[in-house]
């Protein structure tokens, strides 16, 4: 069984001599293991010949890359035009509360990460949300409640 770090090691080995390999490298180990762990800076720096110094600073730059491995699923709330026209900030102040995280962030129980994300294309159902690679419409602080009842209960068939 590969390890975190060799998974790491074969992002970066791939992709170290593309012009401007740092980006490519941060999303190519997040794809793979799901966030970018603190180990792999140094590698990085080394393979890049920079600084962790400058390694952190685009992590920390670019909101989308993770430190901490993501929660079992990850529900993004729509926060573009149409949603929130139709209640998305309500619906988001009320992900955040029930769920007791800020953006980014994780429950205390790990199931669910929550994210924002900037229209899933589904704006004549607004508000969106999506949960995992599944797309749902017209959610309503009642339905939010469910889908994350189902999630945490492992019923939502479709996820
Ligand atoms: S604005 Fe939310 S899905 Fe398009």
């Amino acid at each position: 069984m590969t390890t975190q770090l060799e998974q790491v090691t074969e992002v970066i080995t791939r992709l170290q001599n593309k012009p401007g390999a740092l980006l490519p490298i941060l999303h190519g180990i997040q794809d793979k293991l799901g966030y970018i762990p603190t180990d792999s800076v140094a590698l990085i720096a080394a393979a890049l010949n920079q600084s962790r110094a400058d390694i952190h600073g685009v992590i920390s730059f670019y909101h989308q890359f993770r430190t901490t491995p993501p929660g079992k699923h990850t529900v993004e709330v729509c926060r573009a035009e149409a949603c929130q026209s139709m209640g998305a900030r309500q619906l988001e102040a009320h992900a955040k509360s029930s769920l007791g995280v800020d953006y980014h962030g994780t429950t205390v129980d790990r199931s669910v990460t929550l994210e924002e994300v900037y229209c899933l294309g589904n704006c004549a159902c607004a508000p969106s949300v999506r949960v995992n690679d599944e797309i749902v419409g017209r959610v309503t602080t009642e339905k939010f409640d469910q889908l994350i009842d189902e999630l945490r209960s492992q019923k939502l068939e479709v996820l």
